[in-house]
Order: structure tokens, then sequence, then C-alpha cells
């Protein structure tokens, strides 16, 4: 292990989730409404809700992705029985009726204890629509205050993060670059702090290579954004078929460890990109979209983008959150997609029932990383080629300290061979280690309805602490997460 350096922070951010209406990722994942059979709270299902409070979710995206730039807020607010339902048009052409809206958003966001993310509609809506939005919802006094008030909020909420448009070279509008930042300086400009909130401004950036959209926009626009987004998919195909979420080679295997690690020369090149204009780093790169994407499973709507979660997904997402902890100077929040039966989600439900996916296990293993402070780790392993495309390195970690407790996450990708790793703590005196282990009998098993978890987090006793260095006996194709005090 290195020294540390005091100024970085894994801020909580890192770890946010992106609900948008797409499938059954509002309607039935995270809500059911009032009067529905499945145990609620004020509509938003319980078992949902307590899986959520236990991932410490600190921010929360919505109302979309593609969605947002077709979503008119007015629509989502007042009573439900008067609000118009809606075509979901990108979204497999599902009617929806709006009874999850602005309030609904808020008092979720208010029960998890963690941060609105609003996406703000661009490509199909006004500078005034989304001006008067952020007054609705920010503001003490005034017509858009008064209008909240009717519909039962008194106080204001807070909000932070917006963003302005989302993929707004595709869904969001079709837009060039050059064209975009003209777009958002203007529409940023009337998006107004009142009433002591303050905004953090989020440009609609850049997917996967597309170098050219976040040098045009740093260029043009960085003096009025405190951010602008990435989207990064572990995707085989962007034309034809992905590959079933549950059925792989370990060559697929290998190679989607390597697509999913890309994230980081992609990160690292936007980032250089933005130091040319931005050398203090005053703009954040947020990566408001992330995870696998796979084919849908059989017999489900193609539009609703539901997929089970194997093991391999849980690795992909450990992988992910190493990379985003290596590099906290840029990246300051990132979204997986997406909470709720959608891509890869923390939870799957059906009816009543609800499954907690591998990668929800990984997410709440990295807790202890939430708000610590970076470790940088010289990690020596094995290199694997993968079809003379990438190489991928089996041994995988990442370190932080907070509160003088060290959290260490090591995965080890080999899906056949254990490892002993041996760990140089320096200085460090060793009282306590205490250890959790995900991993399972086949990188392709997942958890599904109806009968007991195949994939869960386990106790993990494998690691000793002798003369300044802690041994781990990792099985293969395993995440553990170590707590040294
Ligand atoms: O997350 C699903 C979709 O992926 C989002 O709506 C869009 O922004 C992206 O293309």
């Amino acid at each position: 292990m290195n020294e540390i350096n005091p100024d970085a922070v894994i801020l909580p951010e890192i770890y946010g989730q992106f609900a948008e209406h797409l499938g059954a990722c509002i309607y039935g994942g995270l809500w059911v409404g009032p009067e529905s059979p499945i145990p609620n709270t004020q509509g938003y299902r319980n078992d949902v809700l307590q899986a959520l409070r236990d991932l410490k979710v600190p921010v929360m995206r919505w109302p979309g992705g593609c969605f947002a730039d077709e979503y008119h807020w007015r629509d989502g607010i007042g009573p439900a029985k008067d609000r118009p339902t809606q075509v979901n048009n990108n979204w497999g052409g599902t009617v929806e009726d709006n009874s999850f809206g602005t309030n609904e958003f808020f008092n979720l966001c208010e029960l998890l204890g963690c941060e609105p993310y609003l996406s703000g509609n661009v490509g199909s809506g006004s500078v005034e629509e989304l001006a008067q939005w952020v007054e609705y919802i920010t503001a003490e006094e005034g017509p858009m205050a008064r209008l909240r008030k009717e519909n039962g909020r008194e106080k204001p909420w807070k909000l932070k993060y917006l963003g302005v448009g989302n993929e707004s070279w595709g869904c969001g509008g079709n837009f060039t670059p050059e064209y975009y930042a003209d777009v958002y300086r203007r529409y940023q400009t009337y998006c107004r702090d009142f009433s002591g909130n303050k905004l953090y401004k989020i440009a609609s950036g850049a997917s996967d290579y597309d170098y050219k959209w976040t040098d045009v926009l740093m260029e043009k626009a960085h003096r009025h954004m405190h951010g602008i987004s990435l989207h990064y998919y572990t995707v085989t195909t962007w034309s034809g078929s992905k590959g079933a979420a549950t059925k792989f080679t370990p060559e697929d295997y290998y190679w989607t460890m390597g697509k999913c690690l890309e994230i980081e020369p992609v990160i690292e090149k936007h980032a250089a990109i933005m130091d040319k204009y931005d050398p203090k780093k005053n703009v954040g790169l947020l990566v408001d979209e992330w995870g696998t994407w796979w084919d849908v499973e059989p017999g489900t709507n193609p539009g609703h983008l539901y997929q089970q979660n194997t093991m391999r997904d849980a690795m992909v997402a450990a992988l992910s959150l190493n990379v985003f902890q290596r590099h906290t100077d840029r990246v300051k929040m990132t979204n997986i997609a997406q909470v709720a039966n959608v891509l890869q989600s923390m939870v799957l439900t059906r009816g009543d029932q609800m499954v907690l996916t591998p990668t929800y296990y990984v997410f709440k293993m990295y807790i202890p990383h939430q708000g610590a402070t970076p470790i940088p780790l010289d990690v020596t392993t094995t290199r694997m080629d993968v079809r003379g495309e990438r190489a991928v390195d089996l041994l995988q970690a990442t370190a932080s300290r907070k509160d003088g407790r060290i959290a260490v996450s090591l995965t080890n990708v080999d899906l056949d061979k254990d490892m002993d790793v041996e760990i140089a703590l320096g200085d460090t005196k060793v009282k306590n280690i205490e250890g959790s282990i995900l991993t399972a009998a086949s990188i392709d098993d997942y958890n599904d309805f109806g009968q007991p978890e195949k994939v869960t987090l386990k106790p993990f006793k494998g690691a000793k602490a002798s003369k300044g260095t802690v041994k781990v006996h990792l099985p293969a194709k395993s995440i553990v997460t170590l707590l040294i005090d």
C-alpha cells in the first residue's frame, strides 16, 4: 500500500443509482401505489425500500435516460387521478399513468436519505419548463412555490444535481456538440439558485469513445458547468444480439472483464481533454450510466431491458467500482443502470416477490469505501490475454481508510484457480480483521424467484495478519472485502 493523499476522498456519490421510467423500474419496481396489496409505505414497496436503505444509496438519478427528454413535469403533479397518461415512446410504447411524479420522487429520496439527481428535458422541452421545474422544487415563495404548496408540499426540497439533457448527441435531440454547447449555456442560465439552494449543473456528455464531444463541450461551455457526464456500458455490440445474461462461455466471461476494465483508459482520455480546459479540475466527470447490457430475458418486452444478473455481473460491478475509486480527482459521481428490473439491477421484482442480485451484494460490500480516503496500491499479478484484444489482470483490488479502519476489496477474476495474496501494511498494527465474501459454485449462477439465494454474502475467514502483512487465500471467481483495524 502506498501513501495516502489526504485531499482525495471517495465521494459517496460514486455509489449512485439510476431510476428511469423504463419497463418495471419505477412502476412495479419502486412504486406500486398506496392502494396496492403489495406491502408499501405511501406507495413505495417496502421490500425494495428496505433493500435500498441497507445499501446506503447516496444519490438517485431520475426520470431518465432517454425518457427524460420527453418528460413534461407538469403531467406528474397534482392529484394522481387527474394526471394525464403518457406513452413511453423510448421504451416499448408502454402507457404510463404519471402516478409517480416530482413529489413521489423527492419523497422517495427523503425516505432513502439520498440526494436527488434530476435529468431535465432539453430535447423536447423548453427553457421555461426546466427553469420552472427547478423553481417548483426549490423556491420558498412565488408562483411555482404556490403550485407546490397547493399540491401538498409546503417546504421546498433541496436539489443539488441537475442534468441539462441526456445523451443529447442521440435520443436527447441528436444535437451536434457545437449546437448543444450553446443550448446548454442557454438552459443553464435560467436554472437559478432559489432560497439558498445551490445547483450543481451537469452538461450531457459523451458516450464511450466520443472524445470530440467532450472536447467541444469543454472548450465552449466549461465555465458554465460543474460537471459533465459520461456513459459507458459493458456491452458486446450496439447492433444485434448482445448475448444472454445467464449463458456464456469462459471466453465470453474474460472478454467481458476486459471490456468493463476498458472504462479506465476511456475515463483517462476524457479526463485528459478536460485537463486542457480545466487544469484545476473544477469540473467533475460523472459516469451517470454504466453497467452490463445483455439481451432481454426470453419472453419479456424487448423495450423493457429486463435481464438477469449473475456472478459475472457482480465481477463487472467490483472491477468498475475499483476503477472509479482510482479516479476520485475527476470522477465525482457514478450511477449504475439501473436500480430495479432494468439492465444491471440491484433488485428484481415479480408481483410481491423481490430478489437481491449479485450486483446488490457488491454494492453492499463496498459501503465501507463510501466517504473514505483511497489508498493507492501497487498490485503484482498474472495477466491474461483475451482474444489478442485486451489483457486482464487476474487480481483486482482497491483500498481506503476511514476513521482509522482500512477497507480492502480484492477480486480474483480467475474462473478456476484460487490465489494467495499478500497485503503489505507497513507500520500498521493489526488488531482485528473482519471479512465478507461473494462467490458462487458457477460463474453463471444467479438468484431467482421462489428459490434460496445461490449467490449471497458470507463471512470470510481466509485472511491472517502476520508481521506487517495480511495473507489472504482468495477462492477462484470471488470478491472479498476485508475491514482491518
Ligand atoms: O439506461 C438505458 C438507456 O441507455 C438510457 O435511457 C439512455 O440514456 C441510454 O442509452
